[in-house]
């Protein structure tokens, strides 16, 4: 029997001979099975055999208005019609900077730059630059993008990171730098008391503290009340760059990201993902004295394609989109899906957790009923995560394997409902 997935298996298969692994981002060779996709267009995206899925994905975060928003697509094609890159600058990107500085309450000075990882490579550069200190605090289980420094204790095995209250720099890749920990501090997040241990003993040598203000890179944790603040008031105290990275939840928590969201104020912050719906675009925006370096040309941060013609119009049009956009109605959606899952998993006795907020939240399968940190989110079956996955995606819902789910503008009452329906006919089977 023909399989419903057998384009996108023979493609896989075709592309082993030419891309590594078959994909281009290991990120995605974790999809099971890995697909092929043909278009897309608002919630909805098709793939090579045809069959359309209602898409929770959200291609990891970015499509904070759906796939294919007509009015960002219309601006790109005809800002591209003038040209594509410069090598120097244009009117655009100054409009750009100046909408982004209307919106981030910590935008006094921006950069662009290409991607994610960039942006929080130039924010360490940045800290370091102004502090002159080396060393790092970041948190177990917060991703922070790819490059050596930042892949640090994002998913580390208890065995090699070892006690919770101290744990050992953990390195994500074969081939990174055998020192790139050595500059890290990694504790647990979400413990005021710890951090404030931790800063006490190594403040004077901390360049920066950086987090997710929201830990969706695993299960959607959100801030214990009264972190954030006693984070800034830490870091503040010892002349230490607190960095918010909202390549996740900048634009999509809030149009004014977690730091207005939650009205704590970081030093530096990253960007990217939603700000340009899909367009490979990142910023870092902060205190003008943290990016006056890089003004006065102390503080390289380069590229060849920042700022280039498409990615810029992108962003403009897709912040453009965003200033419209009823946040409320995204919480309110995401927050009635949250709901009808536990409701369903109470009425067929299964354990579930589901946390985060409407834009962006979690579900695990745990008997936990709350998960603060990384060790917590441990304790989730991810096996019995992977086989629900694999039972949506047959009928036709799109969601991560790592068990986050993410909303868009585009998404309806209808799409909820749905997505709903599907868990139904998947749970009551048992
Ligand atoms: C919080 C966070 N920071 C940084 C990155 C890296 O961004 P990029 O993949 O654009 O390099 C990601 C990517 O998922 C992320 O979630």
């Amino acid at each position: 029997m023909k399989s419903r997935y057998q384009r996108s298996a023979e493609l896989f298969q075709r592309a082993q001979t030419s891309l590594a692994g078959g994909v281009s981002s290991n990120v995605r060779a974790l999809a099971q099975p890995p697909l092929y996709f043909r278009r897309a267009s608002g919630a909805c995206l098709v793939d090579v055999d045809e069959n359309v899925y209602l898409d929770f994905t959200l291609s990891q975060g970015p499509l904070f208005l759906g796939h294919s928003p007509p009015a960002v697509l219309d601006f790109v094609n005809q800002a591209m019609r003038d040209g594509q890159l410069y090598g120097a600058q244009h009117e655009l990107e100054v409009k750009l900077a100046e909408q982004i500085q209307s919106i981030v309450p910590c935008a006094e000075l921006l950069r662009f730059c290409n991607s994610g990882s960039e942006a929080v490579h130039a924010a360490i550069r940045a800290a370091r630059a102004h502090t002159g200190r080396d060393k790092i605090l970041k948190f177990e289980g917060h991703y922070h993008g790819w490059y050596d420094e930042a892949l640090v204790s994002a998913g580390p095995s208890l065995v090699q990171a070892g006690p919770r209250e101290a744990p050992c720099p953990v390195l994500g890749s074969d081939g990174q730098l055998g020192s790139s920990g050595a500059n890290v501090i990694v504790r647990p997040w979400n413990d005021v008391g710890l951090l404030r241990q931790t800063i006490a003993r190594h403040g004077s040598e901390l360049a920066a503290v950086i987090m997710e203000p929201v830990m969706c890179n695993n299960a959607c944790i959100p801030p214990q009340p009264g972190y954030l603040e006693a984070a800034r008031d830490l870091c503040t105290e010892r002349g230490i760059v607190l960095i918010f990275d909202e390549v996740i939840t900048g634009f999509r928590l809030d149009l004014a990201g977690a730091q207005g969201f939650f009205g704590v104020l970081p030093d530096l912050a990253t960007f990217g993902k939603a700000m340009a719906n899909g367009f490979p675009v990142a910023c870092l925006a902060g205190r003008d004295y943290l990016l006056q370096p890089i003004a006065d040309l102390q503080v390289n941060h380069s590229g060849t394609y920042n700022s280039n013609v498409m990615v810029t119009a992108a962003a403009f049009a897709t912040i453009k989109e965003l200033q419209r956009l009823d946040y409320q109605r995204v919480h309110r959606l995401g927050e009635k899906l949250m709901s009808g899952l536990k409701a369903l998993a109470a009425r067929y006795g299964l354990s579930v957790l589901a946390q985060g907020f409407g834009p962006a939240f979690h579900l695990a399968f745990t008997e936990r009923d709350s998960i603060v940190d990384y060790r917590d989110s441990l304790e989730i079956n991810s096996q019995r995560n992977s086989e629900f996955v694999g039972a949506m995606l047959d009928r036709g819902i799109r969601l991560l394997s790592r068990g986050l789910w993410y909303l868009s503008a585009a998404h309806t009452e209808a799409d909820i409902q749905r997505a709903l329906d599907a868990v139904e006919d998947i749970w009551s089977a048992g």
